[in-house]
């Protein structure tokens, strides 16, 4: 897909499909068409995602027009725009469109929403069919031109490019996380990372079964050996040129290929889902490669244990005491309660690799889908100055994320006679008591828990999203590093 800038005339603009902003409230006066009509009839209002889309408009040189309801001009942000171009390419598929030009009037051509507007048409376009051999449509739209008035600004040029690498990492991790878990095991979730890595220029490290053995990961290789899957602990290195901030930020990305709860097992009604347990994964490959790309002034060092657990006849038990690579002992009291062993590993890891600030993202517990659905993200820290950088930048990437509290009366729970810890707390508060957990590995290192359960998947298609997965929380693990300081 092409997603490109120019600055005509737009009336005589000739294109496929023209798409114009329509204000909530607010009458085009540019029109030749008896637009009355719509507007009195109530048709046509403005709302956010309200498309009308009219043949042979008067005084414009394009086939057809969109009007693309933008809502209210005052909530019209760069999250909204994005949303906007999303919802226009969705409603345009199918409908004989190759290609399509938004114009931006002058009050929004700015370079927040030029970088909102790319990455938002490459998000609408992506459908989870890739395996589906009979396609639905014949005529995919394959030209976007993003049309603003007034003269070349080169910040407008570098927005543009931001959008699209955006646009294309959440595409690449939906690539990966769609796919079913008998292609996508941990080894080949481990080709992806390495295919990222050679075509973006990032070191790579793929640590095997022998490797993590030697170097005491116990409590990812209790998960894992239930599979006949080897497990992976992939890392993936960004260095800047030159660092213009000091530290070292990494990123952890729960890749869980199945969860089918091992020994613990789950339902079966609904285990399909599951596959996505690795959701987190693929979103750090995504950052990894758009990090590459945008290359910040902070060293990054993105980290996916990738692991599928099993109940084979090795699998390990409720009761089972696993020794992690940071020494603590752990009693596995629920085998489904997985991400966070393999989380504790690569967390110990990542602090070895020299890390001093860590954000982990995961399917982690059903629970914080209970508490806040499928709209924000629950988010865990031990720091506060990180927390904020990590609010800031969910902010900037439109990426809803909601802080959830962490006390050491949490930690009581996770308390046992046998052990250092048990892998899981009572009934009530899952999602606290698993980033409880994790804390205990983070330690006084700067950390912030990212429970994505309820945002990583769509189970049903948005006008300005497909079903499946949303790429969560790819897009604020970016802008944290690119606005490191
Ligand atoms: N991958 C699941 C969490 C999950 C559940 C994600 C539902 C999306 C939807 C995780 O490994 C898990 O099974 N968590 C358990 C923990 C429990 C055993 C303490 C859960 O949330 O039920
Ligand atoms: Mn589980
Ligand atoms: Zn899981």
């Amino acid at each position: 897909m092409q997603v490109r800038l120019v600055r005509p005339n737009v009336s005589t603009l000739k294109t496929d499909v023209l798409v114009l902003l329509q204000a909530e409230g607010q009458k085009r006066p540019e029109m030749e068409v008896p637009l009355s009509a719509f507007y009195e009839a109530g048709e046509i209002k403005g709302k956010l995602l309200e498309f009308t889309l009219l043949h042979g408009v008067a005084g414009f040189a394009a086939t057809r027009v969109l009007l693309a309801g933008s809502g209210k001009p005052e909530k019209l942000d760069s999250a909204a725009v994005g949303k906007l171009a999303a919802g226009a390419m969705r409603f345009l598929k199918g409908k004989g469109v190759s290609e399509v030009t938004f114009a931006l009037d002058l009050d929004f051509a700015n370079a927040a929403n030029v970088a909102a507007l790319a990455q938002g048409v490459l998000v609408g376009v992506w459908e989870p069919d890739q395996l589906k051999t009979e396609k639905g449509d014949s005529k995919p739209i394959d030209s976007v031109a993003i049309a603003i008035p007034g003269s070349a600004d080169q910040g407008i040029e570098t927005a543009l490019e931001h959008g699209r690498i955006i646009g294309e990492a959440l595409n690449l991790a939906r690539d990966i996380a769609v796919e079913p878990p008998n292609a996508l095991t941990p080894a080949a979730l481990a080709d992806r990372a390495r295919a990222v890595a050679k075509e973006s220029g990032l070191f790579i490290d793929v640590l095997d079964q022998d490797r993590m053995r030697q170097m005491g990961m116990g409590a990812l290789l209790g998960v894992a050996q239930g599979s006949a899957e080897p497990p992976a602990m992939i890392v993936m290195q960004y260095r800047p040129e030159k660092a213009t901030a000091e530290g070292h930020l990494g990123l952890i990305g729960k890749g869980v290929t199945f969860d089918t709860g091992g020994i613990s097992i789950k339902p079966s009604e609904g285990m399909e889902k599951m596959k996505y347990d690795m959701a987190a994964g693929a979103a750090v490959i995504g950052a990894m490669q758009a990090i590459a790309r945008l290359k910040p002034g902070v060293a990054v060092t993105g980290i996916v244990p990738a692991v599928e657990n099993m109940p084979g006849s090795k699998a390990q038990r409720p009761g089972d005491i696993v020794k992690s690579l940071s020494g603590k002992t752990i009693e596995i009291l629920n085998t489904d309660a997985e991400g966070r062993l393999i989380l504790a590993d690569a967390i110990t890891y990542a602090k070895q690799l020299g890390c001093t600030h860590l954000v982990d993202a995961a399917t982690l517990t059903g629970a914080i889908v209970v508490a806040l659905g499928h709209t924000s993200s629950g988010v865990f820290t031990n720091n506060d100055a990180l927390l904020d950088h990590w609010m800031a930048a969910g902010k900037a990437a439109g990426e809803k994320m909601w802080h959830m509290p962490l006390d050491d009366e949490y930690l009581e729970q996770l308390k046992t006679v046998y052990a250092d810890l048990q892998n899981i707390g009572s009934r009530w508060g899952g999602a606290c008591t698993a980033a409880m957990f994790l804390r205990e590995f983070a330690g006084e290192t700067p950390w912030v828990h990212v429970d994505v359960a309820g945002t990583a998947w769509l189970d049903d298609a948005k006008p300005s999203m497909a079903k499946g997965p949303t790429g969560i929380p790819l897009a604020t693990f970016v802008s944290l590093a690119m606005d490191w300081k």
